[in-house]
């Protein structure tokens, strides 16, 4: 594996790698890698021979005050995890490589209308961060694909949109959420919660399932079984940004002939917020 710390050298590789004839298949993350980031990389050598990664903690999507100083950087841990996963280039920039004339005043990007809503709604700015750095990190690998995961259901979306707007010639592909042996969706995050909160954490998820079910197998309305979830969470100690169920393929509210819908939830336990989401089909 090559790492790299410059936007040059990243260029220099990939030329390399395209002089051989080789299909890209990339994945950006924050680093302190999991298990759900190594499905992702699996996932990208089943799209191409030649996986790039990137690490960057990249603070145009943090807000004042939240946790951009405190965000867990385990670089050794990380460039072991993607050796082993098979990662062919590392792009590990620093600030200056990333933003050579400063993050404030980086060209941006912006997705309108589903950037403000659910997540966007509760973190102002955070999805022009996400779409900023991601498009600049697909200018810079230009890849065939690039791999991200459902656990952030709606920034995949919005990197899809997007991809679709600016005509990236790159191919979106959405990843299953991994999850702990009890339900928890693993994050970086989940090592900010105390024992107990971490054992109270799955009932998110478990919040979620029963929504589903509620709505599924007991025909509530989604309105109801919205509230009924958001309820659920606040009984087991948690603050609640929103529960919300919506279209799988755009993230609007679904009509009574909508099928293939998401349940999404963000909510505070204690100093932490968690987000997850259940995708399922209505009859
Ligand atoms: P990060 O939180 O490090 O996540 C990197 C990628 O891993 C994202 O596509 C995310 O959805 C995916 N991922 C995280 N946890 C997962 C899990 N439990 N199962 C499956 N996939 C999971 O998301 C970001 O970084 C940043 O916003 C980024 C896209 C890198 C832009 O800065």
């Amino acid at each position: 594996m090559i790492t790299l710390d410059s936007a040059a050298g990243l260029r220099e590789q990939i030329a390399r790698l395209r002089a051989a004839g080789k299909r890209i298949a990339f994945v950006p993350t924050m680093g302190n890698l999991h298990a759900g980031h190594l499905r992702l990389m699996q996932e990208a050598r089943r799209h191409a021979p030649a996986v790039v990664a990137s690490v960057y903690v990249n603070p145009l999507q943090f807000a004042q005050g939240e946790d951009f100083h405190t965000y867990p950087r385990t670089p050794g841990h990380d460039k072991v995890a993607l050796m082993a996963a098979g990662v062919d280039v590392l792009f590990m920039p620093t600030e200056s490589e990333m933003y050579p004339r400063g993050a404030a005043v980086q060209t941006f990007v912006e997705v309108p209308g589903l950037s403000d809503d659910l997540c966007g709604t509760f973190r102002p700015g955070h999805f022009r961060g996400v779409a900023t750095v991601v498009n600049r990190l697909i200018n810079l690998v230009a890849p065939d694909v690039a791999v991200f995961g459902k656990k952030d259901y709606q920034q995949l979306l919005i990197i899809r949109l997007m991809a679709a707007d600016l005509g990236l010639p790159v191919e979106i592909v959405g990843v299953d959420t991994v999850r702990e042996a009890d339900g928890l969706a693993m994050s970086s995050r989940n090592q900010y919660l105390t024992p107990d909160e971490r054992q109270r954490a799955p009932r998110l998820y478990e919040a979620l399932v029963r929504l589903r079910d509620r709505v599924r197998e007991e025909g509530m309305h989604l309105r109801a079984a919205e509230e009924n979830a958001f309820i659920d969470l606040q009984t087991d100690g948690f603050r609640p940004d929103y529960v919300s169920v919506r279209r799988q393929a755009d993230l609007q509210r679904p009509g009574p002939e909508d099928r293939a819908l998401v349940a999404l939830a963000a909510a505070w336990l204690g100093r932490t917020r968690l987000i997850d989401n259940v995708e399922f089909e209505r009859q």
